[in-house]
C-alpha cells in the first residue's frame, strides 16, 4: 500500500528542517509546488508558486481542494508572505501578514481548516515580529511543516480509528475526494478504507463521479486506483439503487466543517446519501481532524456554504450541456445533520456526532 506519491503538494525540500539553520530554511522556502488536481487524471502537472498572492488564487481556483490540503497549502502560502515582507519593521510586518490571512481565508468559505491554519501561522507571526526577519521566517517555514505534518499523522490515526468499523468484505460508498490530494496525505474518507485495506480486510470502493467537479470520479478513483484497491465509479444518481440493493456496508465521507452541534457541512450531495443511508439502516460515518471542529460555530444553518460558478454546471470538459441563457445553480457544499451521522471518526477517537462539543471541551480545543 502507497500513498500517491509525489504527494500531491510539497514545500521546498529544505522545509522539512532538519540540519538546517535558520538562516538556510528562511532562504530556501521560496516557493510552494502544487499538483495541479484540475488536470487529474489526464496529466499530472505541477505548478510553482512564488507568492502568497498565488496560493490563494490557485485555493480559489481549485489547483488543489479539499479542506486539511487548503489549510496546508495556506500555511505556506503565509511563508510566503512573510518573505516578501523580510525588511518590514514589525508593525509593517504584522500588518502585511494580517492582509495575507484575509485574502487567504477569502478564498474558499467553507472548510474551516482554512482559517484554522492561517490563525495558527499569524498568532506566531504576531509572537515573532520582533525577532530578525530570518528567524520570523524560519518558524513560519517550521510552523507550516508542523500543521503539515500533523494533518498526515491525524489522518493515519483516523484511518485506524475508523477501520474498526469495516468488516471483511465490505463495500463502502464515498463522495467527493476525501483522500491524500484532499490532505497532508493518506486522507480522511479514503484514510479509513486505506486503513482498512492495510488491517488485512477486502475491501471495494463505490466512487461516487460527484458532479459538477467530478472529484469522485477524477480523483478518488485515480488515488485508488494506484493503490490497487477496487474501485467502480457510479453516478450520483445511482447511489440509492446500491443503497436499495443492499450492496453498500457503509458510506464513509470527510467534511469542511463540522460544527458545535455535531452537524457537517460537506460536497454536495453528501446530505442526500445520509438520507438515503438513514433510510435503508446503512451506517453514515464521517471522517475527519479535529482542525475540520469548529466549535464556535453553533449548528449548520450557520455555516457558510459557498456557491460557485455556474460555468461548472453548464460545461463539461468543452462540452455545453445546457440551452444558452437557461440559468444554472451551483451550491457547492451542503449540511447533513448530527442525527443522521453514526459516528465521526477523529485522531482523537470515535464519537457520536452529537458529542463533539463535549469532546472539544473536555480537551479543551
Ligand atoms: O470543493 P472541494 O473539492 O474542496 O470539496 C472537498 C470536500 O467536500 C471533501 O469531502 C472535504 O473537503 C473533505 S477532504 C478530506
Amino acid at each position: 500500500m502507497t500513498t500517491v506519491a509525489p504527494p500531491p503538494w510539497y514545500p521546498a525540500p529544505a522545509l522539512s528542517g532538519a540540519g538546517y539553520s535558520a538562516a538556510e530554511l528562511a532562504e530556501s522556502c521560496d516557493r510552494v509546488f502544487l499538483l495541479d488536481q484540475r488536470d487529474l487524471p489526464a496529466r499530472e502537472v505541477y505548478v510553482t508558486l512564488r507568492s502568497v498572492e498565488d496560493v490563494a488564487e490557485a485555493i480559489r481556483a481549485m489547483v488543489v481542494r479539499g479542506a486539511p490540503a487548503i489549510g496546508i497549502a495556506a500555511a505556506y502560502g503565509m511563508v510566503l508572505a512573510a518573505r516578501a515582507l523580510r525588511p518590514a519593521v514589525a508593525e509593517r510586518y504584522v500588518a502585511g501578514l494580517r492582509a495575507a490571512a484575509s485574502m487567504l481565508v477569502a478564498a474558499r468559505p467553507t472548510a474551516v481548516n482554512l482559517s484554522w491554519a492561517v490563525s495558527r501561522m499569524l498568532t506566531s507571526a504576531e509572537a515573532h515580529a520582533s525577532d530578525a526577519a530570518e528567524v520570523r521566517v524560519a518558524e513560519l517555514a517550521a510552523l507550516a511543516r508542523r500543521i503539515h505534518v500533523e494533518d498526515l499523522e491525524a489522518c493515519r490515526r483516523m484511518g485506524r480509528v475508523g477501520a474498526a468499523r469495516i468488516p471483511d468484505g465490505a463495500t463502502i460508498l464515498t463522495h467527493c475526494n476525501a483522500g491524500a490530494l484532499a490532505t497532508g496525505g493518506y486522507g480522511t474518507a479514503l484514510g479509513v478504507i486505506r486503513a482498512a485495506a492495510e488491517a488485512g480486510k477486502r475491501v471495494r470502493v463505490l466512487a461516487d463521479e460527484t458532479r459538477p467537479y467530478l472529484q469522485g470520479a477524477r480523483l478518488t478513483a485515480w488515488e485508488l486506483a494506484q493503490d490497487g484497491i477496487p474501485v467502480e465509479v457510479i453516478t450520483d444518481s445511482m447511489a440509492g439503487y446500491f443503497l436499495r440493493r443492499r450492496e453498500v456496508t457503509a458510506i464513509v465521507v470527510g467534511a469542511d466543517r463540522i460544527a458545535r452541534n455535531g452537524d457537517i457541512a460537506n460536497k454536495i450531495g453528501t446530505y442526500g446519501l445520509a438520507c438515503l443511508a438513514k433510510h435503508h439502516g446503512t451506517p453514515f460515518y464521517v471522517a475527519a481532524p479535529w482542525s475540520t471542529v469548529d466549535l464556535a460555530t453553533l449548528d449548520g444553518d450557520h455555516i457558510p456554504l459557498e456557491e460557485r460558478s455556474r460555468d461548472e454546471v453548464v460545461r463539461v470538459g468543452g462540452a455545453v450541456l445546457v440551452p444558452e441563457g437557461v440559468p444554472a445553480r451551483h451550491p457547492a457544499f451542503d449540511v447533513t445533520p448530527a442525527e443522521l451521522i453514526t459516528a465521526i471518526f477523529t485522531e482523537r477517537g470515535e464519537f457520536a456526532a452529537g458529542e463533539i462539543a463535549r469532546a472539544g471541551e473536555a480537551s479543551g480545543a
